[in-house]
């Protein structure tokens, strides 16, 4: 016996513009974003939570949108790569990822700079990752722990060691010294030791 499609009604904020929708319960967040809402950013790679191209912000927190039913997320506040810059200006994220050449043919970018965002604002809250060796302290977002964090996000062009330098250079030196005024210290003391002792 043919079942029939199930509707529901979602209310989503979508990079700040609230939108009612009908929608068929079986969608995805992303199929929703992408078909209904026409943004066209967040991408469709495998279409079940393998590959990271379909990485949004979902309440706050990074999400695989191919994963998520729109369904079950009424009233939930989302952005979009189409949200993360302020108006005409990149956020200083895009702006490291231009700088250090972290993309390719670009498909994995949005999600990979959906997820990167999240990562930067994880480590700010001092959220641990599996490779933090001592948790009673704020991560040091190292280029272990950001391929740790991104590990998700997969780059079929192998842009790696561009997204962890810009995902280092947005996490900044200002933002290293305050975390780890200790590690910063000695890394410098270390440096000027190897230059006195460079033949
Ligand atoms: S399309 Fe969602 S994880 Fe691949
Ligand atoms: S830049 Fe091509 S898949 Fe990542």
């Amino acid at each position: 016996m043919d079942s029939e499609p199930v509707h529901a009604d979602v209310a989503l904020t979508v990079n700040g513009t609230g939108h009612r929708l009908r929608v068929d319960t079986r969608s995805s967040l992303l199929d929703v974003l992408r078909e209904r809402l026409g943004l066209t950013g967040s991408k469709k790679g495998c279409d079940h939570g393998q590959c990271g191209a379909c990485t949004v912000l979902l309440d706050g927190r990074r999400a695989n949108a191919c994963l998520a039913l729109a369904v079950a997320h009424d009233g939930a506040e989302i952005v979009t790569v189409e949200g993360l810059a302020d108006g005409g200006r990149l956020s200083p994220l895009q702006e490291a990822f231009i700088e250090n050449d972290a993309f390719q043919c670009g498909y994995c970018t949005p999600g990979q700079l959906c997820s990167a965002t999240a990562v930067l604002e994880e480590a700010r809250r001092g959220w641990p990752s599996a490779v933090t060796a001592d948790v009673s302290r704020d991560p040091f977002l190292d280029d272990e722990e950001i391929r740790e964090r991104m590990s998700g996000n997969l780059c079929r062009c192998g842009a790696y060691v561009g997204i962890v330098a810009a995902v280092r250079d947005a996490a900044g030196e200002p933002n290293r010294a305050a975390r780890d005024p200790g590690a910063v210290a000695e890394r410098i003391g270390s440096a000027r030791g190897g230059e006195a002792s460079r033949p």
